[in-house]
């Protein structure tokens, strides 16, 4: 198996300062977030690799960047050798843009309510003046849904039977790697399965490689063989799913199952106590998981914690063993 996505040294950072004017009246400095940094992962050809962390760890942003939606501020990624931010070669950018789709959370706005299923599916073939003939029934019918839809438009679905309508339209032209935002965490529970086995199912027929995202450890469990942890653009924990689940390294990773839902003796749920998210635009020095971790030692707030590889884990962390 070889890597079709390389993620190397990655950083994207965001402008967020004030308008000009306002920044020389209120004497403000520029402010810049970083979403991203410095995250290095590979992903292998027919695997499922998932990112997790909490709202805000810069998920979403690598996703972008990865289907080429927003440029890297440092680093790069490849799709199939391929660099697009800065690939000058048109046709080796075509190839890979065709090959990789992505699909996002809200399966309603990335649906335009004035057009037909057939048009809305069969759309990124015809841009490029491909052959639509049939194509829009025939994927209707892959991703569990009837021929005849085609001729409806999006509002007379469900919220899950639009988001096989999004895979549909993500599939429509043959792509390898599909990159999933939260493609599930808008509907209803029972929905949820039956989306997350449509893709599994497709995954194997198509021998497609996903980049799944999601806050979700359930979701995660479900699809991945490869998780990395984000928490506040970096990477902290990298494993196998099974390894990572039996053996969390990282006490953030320990604490995003204890914050899973829990039932007490009564069989309610145990929302259990965990700290802020910091500020990404001033994060803590050193490890900027030291504020909330339980084994904070002096050296964390100093000294930021180098990704090392421990077994099949990575993890930066320094006192993981
Ligand atoms: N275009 C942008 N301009 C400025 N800041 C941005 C932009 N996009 C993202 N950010 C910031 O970058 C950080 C990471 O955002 P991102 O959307 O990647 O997180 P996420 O992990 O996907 O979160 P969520 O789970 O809420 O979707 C956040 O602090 C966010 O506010
Ligand atoms: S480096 Fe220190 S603060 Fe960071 S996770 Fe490890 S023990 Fe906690
Ligand atoms: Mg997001």
């Amino acid at each position: 198996m070889s890597a079709l996505i390389k993620v190397d040294h990655l950083t994207r950072i965001f402008d967020v300062s004030k308008p000009w004017l306002n920044r020389v009246i209120e004497r403000l400095p520029k402010a810049l977030l970083t979403a991203v940094s410095d995250v290095s992962f590979e992903i292998e050809e027919n695997s499922v690799y998932a990112l997790v962390g909490e709202s805000g760890s810069g998920k979403s942003t690598i996703g972008k960047i990865v289907v080429g939606l927003v440029p890297p501020s440092k680093g790069a990624v490849e799709v199939e050798g391929v660099d697009l931010a800065t690939e000058t070669d048109a046709a080796k950018v075509e190839a890979v843009r065709a090959d990789i789709q992505m699909i996002f959370q809200d399966p309603y706005a990335s649906l335009n309510p004035r057009w037909r299923v057939r048009d809305i599916i069969a759309e990124p073939v015809a841009a490029k003046g491909g052959d639509t003939k049939g194509l829009a029934e025939r994927l209707l019918e892959q991703v569990g849904l009837s021929a005849k839809d085609a001729d409806k438009y999006p509002h007379e679905f469900s919220g899950g039977q639009r988001q096989r309508i999004c895979i549909a339209r993500a599939l429509a032209s043959g792509p390898k790697i599909i990159v999933c935002d939260e493609p599930t965490s808008a509907l209803d529970v029972s929905v949820q399965a039956q989306v997350l086995n449509l893709m599994s199912d497709l995954r194997e027929e198509l021998g497609l490689t996903y980049l799944f995202i999601s806050h979700d450890l359930t979701v995660v469990h479900h699809m991945a063989d490869k998780i990395g942890v984000l928490y506040l653009g970096r990477l902290v924990e990298e494993a196998p799913r099974d390894t990572l689940f039996d053996d969390p390294k990282h006490p953030y990773t320990r604490m995003l199952f204890d914050a899973a839902p829990r039932m007490d003796a009564f069989g309610r749920e145990v929302e259990p106590p965990k700290g802020e998210i910091p500020d990404a635009i001033n994060p803590p020095t050193g490890c900027a998981f030291h504020p909330r971790c339980p084994l904070a030692v002096e050296r964390c707030s100093r000294e930021r914690p180098e990704m090392r590889q421990i077994g099949q884990t990575r993890v930066a962390c320094h006192l993981a063993e």
